[in-house]
């Protein structure tokens, strides 16, 4: 890979700093809302009778902190390093830059004070009000210029392959936000969606399965191509994979909402074509994988001893279990089985928590050291505490919501001969209880492992570099060049 041998223009690491520590503070504020209305689902009186703490409210807080402040400020910290590094540029404007963060920052607190509120559009993923939604396309327009200005004003010919998959993120999710959000306000909280009916389902889910595919997977795909090769410092194992799997996974992604409208309004042919693109998707997803699993072809070995290397690669290996699970749950009678049960938010999360955080986590504790000029981070042994905290965690929470979902279908479905259903609702949310004290304790490891990550980071910033050698069993770590 090129970008290995650089040169050190002054790149701007303030706006890269920041978005970076913003991503582990709200990891903690997200993911501990996660494993608050886990518990709610499992001791339901844990609303205290508060409109702010029910369930209704927090969900919607829980995912739009999770995705957007979470997985959002690491994607802006991580586009905006390896844009620079790859184009061995400073950023386009630092003035833009500094607008996004600050930007980008009070929409999530906009969002973290109007959902309790229970001010909401009702859109899932999509439930911040017309205001913030003007803000939110502001920042993201801005976004926009900074990138790709950076691009523009590049000192090298190439664009490496992981800008590729930002750029594409970013255009997506401009167009998606703003084609979804268009809303007539009747007052300053209130608004009512110019869609409506079918159409407005397909424009929301159109949207909605767009932000999986460009939020949640092509924005953390571009943070693989640059981090994995790094790590394990070997170029990517095929770059003309690469570009193939890039243009196949724009091309495909785009025509697969409709799988989340199987059985209903919608046209039926609409269905059909959501679904088959979706089992095609399956192809580029796991090209994708192969290629950021295979990068480690001669250095299997250094997953003994990196931790944040481990990280990396076993994203990758829950990228490829929930892009094999989706396609499979795209066949309309395997989705007579799952919609609505528990399979569904299994599936969220061995994506989301296997595949968008650990990617996350590995590529910011690869970027600390190297953001505040330091040999290493201050404890490798604690990532490695935290790898097992957070695999050990989502396995429990996925296999938990994968036998709860399967069991609560099946129950939904059974009928007895003469034609009644044989078991009635509250039967079946009795028989998932022990599934979803067991996703509570999984998000308790979750959790643990990211405040000592937090921990890990602070001590990285604070101690000065000559005593990192006292540090718990502290080795240097491969940095960027
Ligand atoms: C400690 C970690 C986490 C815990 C305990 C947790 C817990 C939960 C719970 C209890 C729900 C509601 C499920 C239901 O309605 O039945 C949920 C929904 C959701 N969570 Fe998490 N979560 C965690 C981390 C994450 C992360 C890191 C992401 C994304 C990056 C995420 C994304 C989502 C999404 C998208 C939904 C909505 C799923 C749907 O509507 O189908 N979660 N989570
Ligand atoms: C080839 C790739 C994928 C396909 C074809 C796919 C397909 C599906 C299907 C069929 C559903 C269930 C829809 C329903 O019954 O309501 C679903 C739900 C979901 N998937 Fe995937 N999936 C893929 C990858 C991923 C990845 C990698 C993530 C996360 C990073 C993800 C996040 C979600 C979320 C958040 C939902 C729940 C949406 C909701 O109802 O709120 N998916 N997906």
């Amino acid at each position: 890979m090129s970008v290995a041998s650089q040169v050190h223009p002054e790149y701007n690491y303030k706006v890269v700093r920041q978005f970076a520590i913003m991503t582990v503070v709200w990891g903690i504020v997200g993911m501990t809302v996660g494993v608050f209305i886990a518990a709610q689902l499992y001791w339901p009186a844990l609303n205290f009778d508060i409109p702010y703490l029910t369930f209704s409210r927090l969900r919607p807080l829980h995912t739009n902190a999770v995705i957007f402040a979470f997985g959002g400020c690491a994607l802006f910290a991580t586009s905006y390093y390896v844009v620079q590094r790859t184009s061995q540029a400073r950023i386009f404007s630092d003035k833009l830059a500094a607008f996004t963060f600050w930007g980008w920052q009070a929409v999530i607190v906009s969002a973290a004070i109007t959902l309790p509120l229970g001010l909401t559009s009702t859109k899932e993923y999509a439930e911040l009000e017309w205001p913030i939604d003007i803000l939110i396309a502001l920042v993201w327009v801005a976004y926009i210029i900074t990138f790709f200005g950076t691009i523009v004003v590049r000192k090298v010919s190439h664009i490496y392959v992981a800008n590729w998959f930002f750029g594409a993120f970013m255009l997506t999710v401009a167009v998606l936000h703003i084609g979804n959000s268009m809303a007539i306000p009747v007052s300053f909280f209130k608004s009512y969606s110019i869609y409506a009916g079918a159409v407005d389902a397909m424009m929301q889910w159109w949207y909605g399965h767009n932000a999986v595919g460009f939020f949640l997977t092509a924005g953390f795909l571009g943070m693989m191509y640059y981090f994995v090769p790094k790590q394990a410092g070997r170029p990517v194992y095929s770059y003309r994979l690469s570009v193939v799997h890039f243009w196949a996974l724009s091309a495909l992604y785009i025509w697969a909402g409709p799988h989340h409208l199987h059985y209903t309004a919608l046209p039926d042919w609409t269905q059909s074509l959501g679904m088959v693109m979706s089992v095609i998707l399956f192809v580029p997803s796991w090209g994708g994988m192969i290629n950021g699993i295979m990068t480690l072809s001669g250095a299997w070995h250094k997953l003994r001893t990196d931790p944040i290397l481990r990280f990396l690669i076993v994203s990758l290996s829950f990228y490829g279990m929930s892009t094999f699970e989706g396609p499979m749950m795209a066949i309309k009678t395997v989705n007579a089985l799952s919609h609505y049960t528990d399979w569904t938010i299994g599936h969220v999360h061995s994506g989301a928590l296997g595949w968008v955080a650990m990617v996350s986590i590995g590529s910011i504790y690869h970027l600390i050291p190297v953001l505040f000029n330091k040999p290493a981070m201050y404890s490798i042994k604690w990532i490695n505490v935290h790898f097992w905290l957070a695999t050990i965690g989502v396995v429990l929470y996925i296999v938990a919501m994968w036998m709860s979902g399967v069991l609560q279908g099946l129950m939904w479905r059974a009928v007895n001969p003469d034609g009644t259903l044989t078991y009635s609702f509250v039967e079946s949310l009795q028989a998932s209880m022990p599934f979803y004290f067991v996703r509570f304790v999984g998000g308790l490891f979750v959790v643990a492992g990211m405040l000592l990550m937090a921990y890990n980071v602070y001590k990285t910033i604070r101690t000065p570099n000559e005593e990192f050698s006292n540090a718990p069993e502290n080795s240097p770590q491969p940095q960027a060049a």
